[in-house]
């Protein structure tokens, strides 16, 4: 059995560093042996590695998964023992160690001998080198800036708030339906993301975020009941003029008060928030 655990510093938040491990797909970015791995359901994942020229494809499966703590995998069946274990420590708000270990049964002359040369060791310390520089840069090219995105969200919304009032029937359900998941997904994100920012790295943020966030609470009260009252309701359209006019406010309120001293944070941070508001957003299930 060889046996390597490697560890790196990211200067990425802890969930955006897990959240990559997640993607088992993307693996083959930064992983030298790695062919492709392809989920196939939400445990299991179909691997194609080439280590030194030997091609090996096996099934593994998810057999521990603790969010920002811990994920790990083992092959089944297949002609290649190999399970891993990636942990996840949070040094701060922007700095996470991942600590991989990898364990597999070398096969062939080429694998037993890279393993006693440790040659094994070697391309898993490249592998999370790329790792780091790959979130990283992922961070600076995905990210882009927070409050960027949070805007150009803010302008979804009121897109698509225009379109459900001037639709009808049908249509109008449908569109209504996708602007209560826009606002679930960016409220989430403002939540995990943004206000507790506020809260603690802003003067005077506490007072906002709060209030951000009782505004934040009715329209989500708001929107269950034009959920459950539902479109053709006569009283419907009123109800959701009422709710258009909050939600247009507390955006406002959000761009005048709370924005503007997000853009005072260090470039880096306000990326790394830009990181972390996509993968909290993109695993945000709409209710
Ligand atoms: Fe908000
Ligand atoms: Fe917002």
């Amino acid at each position: 059995m060889s046996d390597v655990t490697e560890s790196v510093d990211v200067n990425v938040p802890v969930s955006t560093a897990y959240n990559q491990w997640t993607q088992f797909e993307s693996f083959p970015l930064f992983m030298e042996g790695v062919e492709s791995v392809t989920q196939t359901d939400e445990l299991h994942t179909h691997w194609v590695t080439s280590v030194g020229g030997a091609r090996r494809e096996f099934d593994a499966k998810i057999t521990e998964q603790y969010p920002n703590e811990r994920i790990a995998w083992n092959s089944v069946g297949g002609d290649a023992g190999h399970a891993g274990l990636v942990t996840f420590h949070q040094l701060s708000a922007e700095q996470t160690r991942v600590t991989v270990q990898l364990v597999w049964e070398p096969q062939g002359v080429v694998e037993k001998v890279g393993s006693m040369l440790h040659l094994d060791a070697h391309q898993i310390k490249a592998d999370t080198k790329r790792f780091k520089e790959f979130i990283e840069q992922q961070g600076a090219a995905q990210g882009g800036d927070i409050v960027e995105i949070l805007l150009s969200q803010h302008e979804e919304v009121k897109r698509k708030f225009v379109q459900v009032l001037s639709a009808t029937g049908g249509e109008r359900g449908r569109l209504f339906s996708e602007l209560a998941d826009l606002l679930h997904t960016h409220e989430t994100g403002e939540q995990q993301v943004v206000h507790p920012v506020t809260r603690l790295n802003v003067t005077g943020g506490r007072k906002i975020a709060a209030d951000r966030l009782e505004e934040e609470q009715r329209a989500d009260q708001a929107l269950g009941e034009l959920k459950s009252m539902g479109v053709d309701h006569p009283d419907f359209a009123i109800k959701l003029d009422t709710f258009h006019q909050a939600v247009l406010a507390h955006a406002t309120a959000e761009e005048e008060q709370e924005f503007p001293r997000l853009t005072q944070l260090p470039p880096h941070r306000r990326q790394a928030m830009a990181v972390e508001l996509r993968a909290v957003q993109s695993s945000s299930i709409p209710n």
